[in-house]
This record gives structure tokens, C-alpha cells and sequence, in this order.
């Protein structure tokens, strides 16, 4: 096995007094795509902002690319190659597509791999070069998913952190995130995916977790989790 891009040792994580993670173990290793999933209310995005530096880590460690980050800013990580497309697509609504880009961007002065990573990002996903020009906050929610993505990859991220891409987003659309997710990831990022649509992201994923209530109860290789009969009952709509 490669050493571990990411590593999360017995966290445990808590607002004020609820426990909202308990003693979680995860970890990544580079190039895979991994996904998380769970109910409402299980732990799913304080996982990845515990991993990120934006809720504390209570109990346990967190390392990433072999350096123990727990104790570290999420400023630092970020330098570290994390990059988050955040839960509700949060872009900058007054800035415009073009600036939203160049903010991904913000801690490179490479121009010419800058340029490149913009090349990129618009052959993803040509509707951004289209609209450079216009405010973030008026693109359609779909647009706004494709700029998060687009931003997240400016920084030429290691690790991804994708917290619920396909949420509000119609049936295709969500197909053609995904696909475009795995196409990022066969570029050799790692991505860590957050989904309650659990069919497509397992379908695409290498392995995944399933937390409840702050805890792992049940992780492996995605095929054996689409096929596992508690996955299915729980969280694949079967009864
Ligand atoms: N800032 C906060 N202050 C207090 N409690 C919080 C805070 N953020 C989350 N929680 C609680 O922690 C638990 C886990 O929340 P989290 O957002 O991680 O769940 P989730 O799996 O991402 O859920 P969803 O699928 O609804 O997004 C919930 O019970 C939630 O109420
Ligand atoms: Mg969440």
C-alpha cells in the first residue's frame, strides 16, 4: 500500500456538548475517489470540516500528506493542496465568474500552469468561458456547481473535498457532475465526495463510508457496498 494521502485516527468532534463525530477512522490514498455517505444529521459535512480545519478536532488526529494537520489553520491545509467545493455551492455572488476563478487561484503565481488550469476548468465546462463576464450570484444553480468544481481546481488541489455536489440539481445534470467528478479524478486528484445519492456515487467511487449518528458503520469497496443488503435497505431506497 502507498503511504496515505489523507488519514483520520479516532476523531471525535463536538459542538459545545453534542458529539458529532466519535471516533471516526478514514483513509484516503492517492488517486482514489472515495465517497461518504449517511443520513441527514450524521456527521457527513462536519467530516470534512473537521478535515478541513473548520470544526475543531475534539479527540483523535488528522494527517495529510504524512504531516499531522490537526492542529494547523484550515489557511495552511489549503496551502497544503486541499480544496473544498462547498455544501450549497457557495461562490462569491458579487464577484463574477472570471474573479470567482482567479480567487481559486489566489495562492499561485505560476501563470503560465494558472493559464493552463483555466484551459482546463473551460474544457470542462465551456459554460464558464462563456459567461466570464457575468456575477456569480445570477448564474442557475447547476452554472454555480460547475464554478465551484471550476474554482476547487484552480488550485491545482491534491485532495478535494466535495461536500453533497448533486444537491437541487436535476436528474442529467447530476450525471453529467458526476462524470465530470471522475474525469477529475482520473487526472490523478483525489476526491472525497460527499452524497446522500448514494446509487451514483457508488457507482462512480472507488470505496466509500456510511456514517450514522457521528459514527462509521459500514465502509469497503464501492461495488460491495451497492450490493451489501443493509446498504441497501438504509440508503438505496429499498425496502
Ligand atoms: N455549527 C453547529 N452547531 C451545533 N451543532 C451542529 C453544528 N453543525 C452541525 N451540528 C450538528 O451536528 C450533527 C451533524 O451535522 P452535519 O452537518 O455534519 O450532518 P450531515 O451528515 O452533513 O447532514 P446533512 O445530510 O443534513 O447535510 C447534526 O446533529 C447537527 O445538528
Ligand atoms: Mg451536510
Amino acid at each position: 500500500m502507498p503511504e496515505p494521502l489523507l488519514e483520520l485516527k479516532n476523531v471525535s468532534a463536538y459542538y459545545g456538548p453534542i458529539r458529532a463525530l466519535n471516533q471516526v477512522n478514514m483513509v484516503l490514498y492517492p488517486g482514489e475517489m472515495v465517497c461518504l455517505l449517511g443520513g441527514n444529521a450524521s456527521g457527513k459535512s462536519t467530516t470534512l470540516k473537521t478535515i478541513l480545519g473548520l470544526v475543531q478536532v475534539g479527540e483523535g488526529e488528522v494527517y495529510f500528506r504524512g504531516e499531522r494537520i490537526d492542529p494547523k489553520p484550515t489557511s495552511y491545509r489549503i496551502e497544503k493542496g486541499m480544496a473544498v467545493v462547498p455544501e450549497n455551492r457557495r461562490v462569491f455572488p458579487k464577484m463574477t465568474v472570471r474573479e470567482n476563478l482567479e480567487m481559486g487561484a489566489y495562492l499561485r503565481n505560476d501563470a503560465k500552469g494558472i493559464k493552463e488550469d483555466l484551459d482546463y476548468v473551460f474544457s470542462l465546462f465551456p459554460r464558464l468561458e462563456e459567461r466570464l463576464g457575468q456575477m456569480a450570484g445570477t448564474m442557475s444553480g447547476g452554472e454555480q456547481q460547475m464554478l465551484a468544481m471550476g474554482r476547487a481546481l484552480m488550485s491545482r488541489p491534491k485532495l478535494i473535498l466535495m461536500d453533497e455536489p448533486s444537491m437541487g440539481l436535476a436528474p442529467k445534470l447530476v450525471e453529467t457532475i458526476f462524470k465530470i467528478i471522475k474525469t477529475v479524478n482520473e487526472r490523478g486528484i483525489t476526491v472525497f465526495v460527499v452524497e446522500q445519492n448514494a446509487n451514483i456515487a457508488l457507482s462512480i467511487a472507488d470505496r466509500g463510508y456510511v456514517l450514522q449518528t457521528g459514527e462509521v458503520v459500514l465502509e469497503g469497496p464501492a461495488q460491495e457496498l451497492l450490493h451489501n443488503e443493509a446498504m441497501r435497505r438504509a440508503y438505496l431506497g429499498e425496502v
